[in-house]
């Protein structure tokens, strides 16, 4: 009740009336710049980024609850007046959850002028960096999140990733990421979203990150733009305290990506090294160069971060049980930059994009992931229908236990996991690999059980798997033999919606725990077995994808 009565205050204190997130002009990407869509003036992102006790940086972490920031009108209602005292248009927020109802926050953020762009994954669903994949659960959540958010003209979009490749042995993740920004974009245009929606990716400031912004923003072939980021973050922390231009290497990177294609921006900055405990006394001073002669190459930045957290990064501290907030001295020497800086409006009528897409980095020792093929588009269909089509299914859902089965199955016959397979190095991969671990496990186990003549025993696996009827359901044969018995044919892209259209298959629920992905992960060194190549093509794999054949043709 009291937190009623606080609001409707703030509301009325603050002028802030209802009114609609359709009143707002969106945001749309031209070049290397945004634009409104409404009188084509260039748009700086003045932006904080918006999550309570949320770590993005926690790449291990367990727990899979977090705090949806666009969920609380209230809390929207108590900070909207203080993120405009610091001239904020943009908030980042990083795990939304679709279920919940986004309206009020919205709307009022759309009556002050704030724009949203919002990750895509969340602690416990997002891509791994050490153990990549991009899979159904994956596909449904990010698409969950586009689903709920699409209708707000104030989203000027989404991070299919944030910092996945934190450290040099993590660049393979590279591709997953950028697969997800491929299915993602794809499943905007399929779905008739509003087209200004981009999908971009926030990078760590990390020895790689050359040739991240070249791989994301490369169009290998004729993929033309259906796979490159629309837009480039940056999360940097190399200007701190009273740092300058060139010692912060914010000029050499205002240098590397004079060249680049799309918009880059600081999708987090404010370094505090150096201050120890408690609220921190952030200069600010990089404000004034970000505003000012980096606006050729920059289109602004997003301060990190809005609440108070254990790294001491917040501008504003909760008062009275998160009744009030309450500004630290960051607020308030940041205000005082932002205050100074009026960066020069380019209108788009006045602009002819000049930069083309960067050729993609090769892999080499420092970069493991290839740029084409990247890992197949993820198809919940498909993996529905190729589970219902299998004789020998999974019935355990104990993801844990899986690993030990995948390593039996595969050191078995290489040939049972070719459609699994997914190695962005070498750039191998199985039709199969999008589909969720429980859909994994059950096609080689069933690729095991034919290749042992149907043997009773040969799909038992511990109790973990049963024998079925196979059947193909509506809608399914063509699918299947786009992808073709060996499990390796091209994947046709996905048209539903990214949740509805699944039924019957064992894992693609969509509700993955962080346990079931550490499952996931065991089948990811699965290939390991047949990373040498073919050197078992012997008679028996010939048998066992003859027998496949015969299955698929039931
Ligand atoms: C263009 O429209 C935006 C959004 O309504 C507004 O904030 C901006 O000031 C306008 N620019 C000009 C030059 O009128
Ligand atoms: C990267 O190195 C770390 C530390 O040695 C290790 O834990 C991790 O598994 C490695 N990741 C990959 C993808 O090899
Ligand atoms: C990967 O990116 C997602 C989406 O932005 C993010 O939620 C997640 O925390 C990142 N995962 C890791 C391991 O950094
Ligand atoms: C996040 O990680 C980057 C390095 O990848 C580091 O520089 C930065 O300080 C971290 N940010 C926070 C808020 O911990
Ligand atoms: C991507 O390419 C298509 C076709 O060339 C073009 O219509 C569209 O505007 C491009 N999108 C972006 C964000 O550049
Ligand atoms: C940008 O401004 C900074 C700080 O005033 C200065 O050191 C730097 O030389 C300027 N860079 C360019 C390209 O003008
Ligand atoms: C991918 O294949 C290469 C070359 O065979 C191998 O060195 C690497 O370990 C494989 N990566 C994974 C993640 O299995």
């Amino acid at each position: 009740m009291w937190k009623k009565v606080a609001c409707a205050a703030a509301a009325l204190a603050s002028g802030v009336a209802a009114a609609s997130y359709d009143d707002i002009a969106d945001i749309e990407v031209y070049g290397q710049h945004f634009f409104y869509t409404n009188n084509g003036s260039q748009f700086f992102m003045k932006g904080v980024a918006y999550q309570q006790n949320y770590s993005p940086n926690g790449s291990t972490s367990t727990t899979s609850s977090y705090t949806d920031p666009l969920a609380d009108g209230d809390a929207c209602r108590r900070d909207i007046p203080y993120l405009k005292q610091i001239f904020t248009n943009v908030l980042r927020v990083y795990a939304v959850d679709p279920t919940k109802d986004h309206d009020d926050c919205m709307a009022q953020l759309a009556s002050a002028d704030i724009y949203v762009i919002a990750d895509l994954g969340e602690p416990s669903t997002s891509i791994r960096s050490d153990d990549p994949e991009w899979d159904v659960t994956l596909y449904q959540r990010y698409t969950g999140v586009i689903d709920s958010l699409s209708k707000y003209k104030n989203v000027i979009g989404f991070f299919a990733g944030n910092e996945n490749v934190s450290s040099d042995n993590q660049t393979a993740a590279a591709a997953f990421v950028k697969a997800a920004v491929r299915d993602t974009k794809g499943y905007i245009a399929n779905q008739n979203y509003r087209s200004s929606l981009g999908v971009g990716y926030a990078t760590a400031d990390v020895p790689s990150r050359d040739e991240l912004a070249h791989y994301f923003a490369c169009q290998p072939g004729d993929a033309g733009n259906k796979t490159s980021i629309d837009f480039w973050g940056y999360n940097v922390y190399s200007w701190c305290g009273d740092s300058n231009y060139a010692s912060s290497s914010y000029g050499e990177r205002v240098d590397f990506f004079s060249s680049y294609p799309v918009p880059v921006f600081f999708a987090e900055y404010g370094c505090n090294v150096g201050i120890d405990g408690g609220p921190t006394h952030r200069p600010f001073t990089e404000v004034e160069v970000l505003y000012g002669n980096m606006t050729n190459v920059f289109s602004g930045g997003i301060v990190y971060e809005w609440f108070m957290g254990d790294n001491n990064f917040g501008l504003v501290s909760l008062e009275n049980n998160g009744a009030s907030v309450s500004p630290y001295p960051d607020f308030t020497s940041l205000q005082s930059q932002l205050a100074k800086v009026t960066p020069t409006i380019t209108q788009r009528s006045a602009y002819t994009p000049a930069n083309s897409a960067p050729a993609c980095p090769s892999v080499g020792a420092s970069w493991a992931a290839q740029a084409s093929p990247l890992p197949p588009t993820v198809n919940p269909q498909l993996c529905a229908c190729m589970v219902q089509d299998l004789q020998c299914v999974i019935t355990s859902n104990d993801e844990e236990s899986y690993a030990a089965d995948f390593d039996y199955i595969c050191a078995e016959n290489e040939d049972y996991c070719k459609g699994i397979t997914h190695n962005a190095t070498t750039g191998t991969f199985g039709s199969y690999s999008g589909c969720d671990p429980k859909d994994q496990l059950a096609y080689v186990a069933n690729q095991y059980y034919i290749g042992q003549k149907r043997r009773a025993d040969a799909c038992d696996f511990s109790g973990k798997a049963s024998i079925q009827s196979a059947s193909t359901a509506a809608g399914c044969a063509s699918l299947l033999s786009a992808v073709g018995a060996s499990g390796t044919g091209a994947v046709p892209t996905a048209t539903g919606k990214g949740t509805a259209g699944v039924s019957g298959s064992g894992g693609g629920s969509g509700a993955a725990s962080s346990t079931s992905k550490k499952a996931a992960a065991s089948n990811v060194n699965a290939p390991a077995f047949f990373e040498h190549g073919g050197l078992v093509m012997g008679a028996y794999a010939v048998l066992a994808a003859g027998s496949l054949l015969g299955m698929l043709a039931l």
